[in-house]
């Protein structure tokens, strides 16, 4: 293959893996690699190592100002190619590697399944064999299916980014949370980190938890005992049904949405009770920390899962992590860029 090379944008990070007590004269020369991600997908969040993680998050920290200048692209993918290919529906994610990749000045295509001939029987595999006829370089993938692009990274010359696969992992989506913890907080480690709604269908609790637990936080899981997936605590979330106990002194209060497109059963015996429960009130978080930040994903449900007072009041970050998103989605394409050719320069 022709090496192609990737310019690194003007203050992209070169930390990663100095270990204490490193003396700072032995800090990289101009001939030291740049640190890299190990495998040249992005799967989940399970696999990273917290040198892994630190990068992404210190890269982001660098494309973040990228998308402060009047001028907001720089070269840095020109002549790659993106696709993103979503087979469930989204906003955020979406339009965040859209606008990511553009930035970048990658060449991107974006295919909704509503128009693709996966309406006429087509499997994910055919599908992504004829896309990558058309050499793209990396695609990324939503899919309602848990393992699709674990599937497609085994088949694929091109690098696989998993933008949300069923119920298992979303792991940009925990990246530009940790990146937003860590604006409003300065680390990671030693925070408790308060999860409530419905912990058995999220796909962002199970990538939260890997991400905040390898970085040393403490995780509460909180929501009716319904839907607390089993052997959450093996991923080293404390499970609770008690609100007030997962809220009392928190730094962080993150708030997932009750997922009734995933919902075969009847788990919650109404949506008002749910509220009436576990609905994040501004009563409620005055058990957290008076520096409390509040987090959602996104899609919220107003009156469900939070109270309007509560997503739109003065502790609220929501709209930040959208905004952090598209700058943390930049740093993962940047460096499995790198990877990929195995240089950043
Ligand atoms: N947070 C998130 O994944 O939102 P979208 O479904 O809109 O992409």
């Amino acid at each position: 293959m022709t090496a192609r090379t990737v310019d690194r944008p003007s203050g992209a990070s070169r930390t990663g893996t100095t270990e204490p007590g490193d003396r700072p004269a032995e800090r990289p020369g101009p001939e030291a690699p740049p640190p890299q991600l190990r495998s040249r997908h992005l799967l989940g969040i399970a696999g990273l190592t917290a040198d892994e993680i630190t990068l992404i998050l210190d890269t982001a920290v660098a494309m973040k100002e990228i998308g402060g200048r009047a001028i907001k692209k720089v070269p840095t993918l020109r002549g790659r190619t993106v696709v993103n290919l979503f087979f469930e529906p989204s906003t955020r994610t979406r339009t965040s590697f859209e606008i990511a990749e553009k930035r970048l000045s990658a060449d991107t295509l974006s295919i909704a399944t509503a128009t693709s001939s996966v309406t006429k029987g087509e499997t994910l595999v055919d599908t992504v064999r004829n896309l990558e006829a058309m050499s793209p370089d990396m695609i990324v993938l939503r899919h309602s299916s848990s393992g699709a692009p674990e599937l497609l990274s085994r088949i694929c010359r091109s690098s696989v980014i998993n933008a949300g696969d069923g119920m298992h992992e979303h792991p940009t989506q925990a990246l530009l949370d940790a990146f937003t913890i860590r604006e409003h907080k300065g680390r990671l480690s030693g925070l408790k980190v308060a999860i409530v709604g419905d912990l058995l269908h999220s796909r962002v609790l199970r990538s939260n938890v890997q991400l905040l637990k390898t970085m040393g936080a403490e995780v509460w899981a909180c929501g009716p005992a319904t839907l607390i997936p089993a052997g959450i605590e093996r991923l080293g979330a404390r499970p609770t049904t008690s609100v007030d106990e997962a809220v009392e002194g928190a730094d962080v209060v993150m708030l997932l949405r009750i997922q009734h497109e995933r919902m075969h059963a009847h788990f919650i015996p109404s949506v008002r009770e749910y509220f009436a429960l576990f609905g994040m009130t501004p009563e409620r978080l005055r058990r957290a920390s008076s520096e409390v930040i509040v987090m959602h994903p996104g899609p919220m449900n107003r009156g469900v899962e939070i109270d309007s007072e509560v997503a739109d009041g003065p502790y609220s970050v929501i709209l930040e992590q959208v905004s952090n998103g598209v700058a943390v989605r930049m740093a993962v394409l940047y460096l499995l860029a790198g990877r990929e050719e195995g240089t950043l320069e």
